[in-house]
C-alpha cells in the first residue's frame, strides 16, 4: 500500500473532521486524534475501515501522548506524508478583569494552543523529513491583528510565530510548511457572542488546506488567510 498517510490532530471535529474528510476522498490514509475517544471512533469509522482510517485518543498538551499517536500512526501505515496540527480551544478573556473566564482556566487554552502544536511539530516532524512531507498548522485571523482581552488571540500569535520558527529550521529539509489562519468558522468552538457574525463552513477551510498540500514537492505555500466575506479585518 503505497497511498500517502494524513495526520489530523482535532480530528474528531469542525476543522479537523472536515479536512479528514476530504483528505479521504483525495486518497490519503487518515489518522486521527482527540481526546474524546468514543467521539473520535464514532467519526473515524464513518470515514473508514481499519485500512484506510486510524484513531489515536491523544491529548496535544502531553508529550507522552503525542509521541504514542506519532508511534502508532507509523506502526499503522508505515509513513506520514502530509500533517495537520489543528487541535485547539478558544476561551474568552479580559486582562481588565471586565468578564471572560477564570484565570484558572487560562493555562488549558495556552497549552492546547501553543504547546500542542509545537509538541506535535516536534514528534512529527522526522517522520516528514523522511517522506518530504508537509506540516500544516491552525492559527487564526485573531493571529494576524490584536483582539481587546484576548489570550486566545495571543496564543494564535505565537503560531504564527511557531510556523515560521518551523519553516526557518527546515529549510533544507524538503518539508513543507503553511500556516492556515480562518477567519470565523462554524463550529463548536466560536462564542456565543459571535453566532450571528458571518462565518465560514468548516469545509471551506478544509478545501484551503488541500489546497496546499496538494501543490507540487517544489511549492511551499507558506500562509493562507481565509475569512467569510463581510468579516470585520480584526474579529
Ligand atoms: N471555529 C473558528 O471560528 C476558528 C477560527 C480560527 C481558528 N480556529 C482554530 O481551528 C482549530 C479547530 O477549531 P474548531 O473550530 O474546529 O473547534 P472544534 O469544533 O471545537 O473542534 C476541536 C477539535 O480539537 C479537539 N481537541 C481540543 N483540545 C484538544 C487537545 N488538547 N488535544 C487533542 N485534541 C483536542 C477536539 O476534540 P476533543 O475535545 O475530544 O479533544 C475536536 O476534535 C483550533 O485550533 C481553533 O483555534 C477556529
Amino acid at each position: 500500500m503505497t497511498d500517502p498517510v494524513f495526520l489530523v490532530t482535532g480530528g474528531s471535529g469542525g476543522l479537523g473532521a472536515a479536512t479528514a474528510q476530504l483528505a479521504v476522498d483525495a486518497g490519503y490514509r487518515v489518522v486521527l486524534a482527540a481526546r474524546d475517544a468514543d467521539r473520535l471512533a464514532a467519526f473515524a469509522a464513518g470515514l473508514g475501515g481499519p485500512d484506510r482510517v486510524v484513531d489515536v485518543p491523544c491529548d496535544v498538551g502531553d508529550w507522552t501522548q503525542v509521541t504514542e499517536l506519532v508511534s502508532r500512526a507509523e506502526q499503522a501505515f508505515g509513513r506520514i506524508d502530509a500533517v495537520f496540527a489543528n487541535a485547539g480551544m478558544s476561551l474568552t478573556t479580559s486582562f481588565l478583569g471586565a468578564g471572560g473566564e477564570s484565570p484558572q482556566r487560562w493555562r488549558d487554552m495556552v497549552v492546547t494552543n501553543v504547546c500542542g502544536p509545537a509538541l506535535t511539530s516536534r514528534a512529527v516532524l522526522p517522520a516528514l523529513v523522511r517522506t518530504g512531507g508537509h506540516l500544516v498548522l491552525t492559527g487564526s485571523a485573531s493571529g494576524r491583528g490584536v483582539r481587546p482581552g484576548s489570550l486566545y488571540s495571543a496564543t494564535k500569535w505565537a503560531v504564527t510565530g511557531l510556523a515560521q520558527a518551523i519553516r526557518a529550521e527546515c529549510v533544507g529539509t524538503g518539508v513543507r510548511v503553511t500556516l492556515i489562519q480562518p477567519g470565523l468558522v462554524d463550529t463548536a468552538a466560536i462564542p456565543a457572542d459571535r453566532r450571528d457574525d458571518p462565518k465560514l463552513e468548516p469545509h471551506d477551510v478544509a478545501r484551503a488546506v488541500l489546497y496546499a498540500v496538494g501543490q507540487p514537492a517544489t511549492v511551499d505555500i507558506n500562509e493562507i488567510i481565509i475569512r467569510p466575506v463581510g468579516q470585520h479585518a480584526y474579529r
